[in-house]
């Protein structure tokens, strides 16, 4: 339950690359078939970031529509928190690029890392900051261009990923709106499961290390399935129970979008309907901190998320990280 002033959520924006690689180019990569990819992943294809965009300059084109449907002056935003498992250098964080890409004062920027549960957790954070009455209006962005990060000979990762981003205004706000609660998790016993194990400290970019493509993904697809499954469903339920919440109050389930069949086996465990809940993993894959905010752009963009509903989030990711989140959508 969120402790303290109401934090509302003013806006939603997206960014998505028009470049589309098709099951059919990957066909011609790797050893696959659109037919495998699709039945394993409900994947038929994703984007590519431009190869002069990264994730800050996503970034800054989801903000920028996000402000401009909030309706706020840019001055007024008092932190901007990016969340990416690709940010555009190790350092300086993306979000001090974004905020000076956009132009805004000079006020906090920070980056969370925390996998493909990053936007949740970004969330989470910024929205301390309003709660406790430290801050007014903040912009949370979600971003990853994993394309930059996979090893496109490998068929067990390279079919997974797209790259995009989005982007939120959160402000202080009307009781009974916006943020009504969530909880965040994480387990590093399960680090090795979903890891890029170069180019930080333990295992500095070296030619060996890129040669033997430490550089790039590991995952161990199975066991990702079983724990991502189990979390996102065991941590909506908890909060459901917390928020005295039954699953029919739900009018809008945004699950991370990392494969369609995780998808289906959390909502068939959340006992949510199939139209409640978004997917659009069919043709962005899993565009990881990006994911959750682009499916809800997209909601709002067609009609389908309206004035007053409940939406119910959650994610899971490297760390392994997850979590759930519940709001009440008020523009
Ligand atoms: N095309 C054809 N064959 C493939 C491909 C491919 N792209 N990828 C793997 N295979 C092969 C494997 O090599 C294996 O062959 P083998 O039996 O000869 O060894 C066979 O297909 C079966 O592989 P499995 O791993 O058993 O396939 P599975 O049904 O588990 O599906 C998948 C693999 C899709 C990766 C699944 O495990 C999965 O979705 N896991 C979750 C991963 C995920 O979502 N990661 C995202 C990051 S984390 C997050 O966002 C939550």
């Amino acid at each position: 339950m969120l402790k303290g002033r109401a934090v509302e959520v003013l806006s939603v924006g997206a960014y998505i690359p028009d470049k589309r690689l098709t099951n059919f180019d990957l066909e011609k990569m790797v050893e696959t078939s659109d037919e495998w990819i699709i039945t394993r992943t409900g994947i038929k294809e994703r984007r590519i970031a431009e190869p002069d965009m990264a994730v800050s300059d996503m970034g800054v084109e989801a903000s920028k529509l996000a402000i401009e449907r909030a309706g706020i002056d840019p001055a007024s935003i008092q932190m901007v928190v990016a969340c990416t498992a690709t940010p555009d250098m190790l350092f300086p964080a993306t979000a001090c690029l974004i905020q000076a890409k956009l132009g805004l004062p000079e006020i906090p920027g920070f980056d969370v890392e925390a996998g493909c549960s990053g936007f949740l957790y970004g969330l989470s954070i910024a929205s301390q900051f309003i709660a406790s009455g430290t801050m007014d209006t903040i912009l949370v962005v979600g971003g990853d261009t994993i394309s930059r990060i996979v090893n496109w000979e490998d068929r067990n990762t390279c079919v997974l990923f797209g790259d995009g981003a989005g982007a939120v205004i959160l402000k202080a706000g009307k009781e009974g709106v916006g943020i009504l609660g969530f909880n965040i998790c994480a387990n590093g016993n399960f680090a090795d499961i979903l890891c890029m194990p170069a180019g930080g400290s333990k295992i500095p970019v070296t030619v060996e290390a890129v040669q033997q493509k430490l550089t790039t993904i590991q995952m161990e697809g199975k066991e990702v399935f079983k724990q991502a499954v189990t979390k996102m469903a065991d941590s909506a339920e908890k909060l459901m129970t917390e928020l005295n919440l039954k699953i029919d109050d739900i009018d809008v389930f945004v699950p991370h979008q990392a494969n369609i069949r995780i998808i289906d086996s959390v909502s068939k465990k959340l006992g949510i309907k199939p139209e409640k809940t978004l997917t659009n993993v069919d043709y962005y894959g899993n565009t990881s901190c990006a994911s959750i905010p682009i499916a809800w752009n997209e909601a709002f963009e067609s009609g389908k998320l309206k004035k007053g509903d409940l939406m119910l989030l959650t994610a899971v990711g490297a760390g392994l990280t997850w979590g759930s989140m519940v709001l009440k959508w008020n523009s």
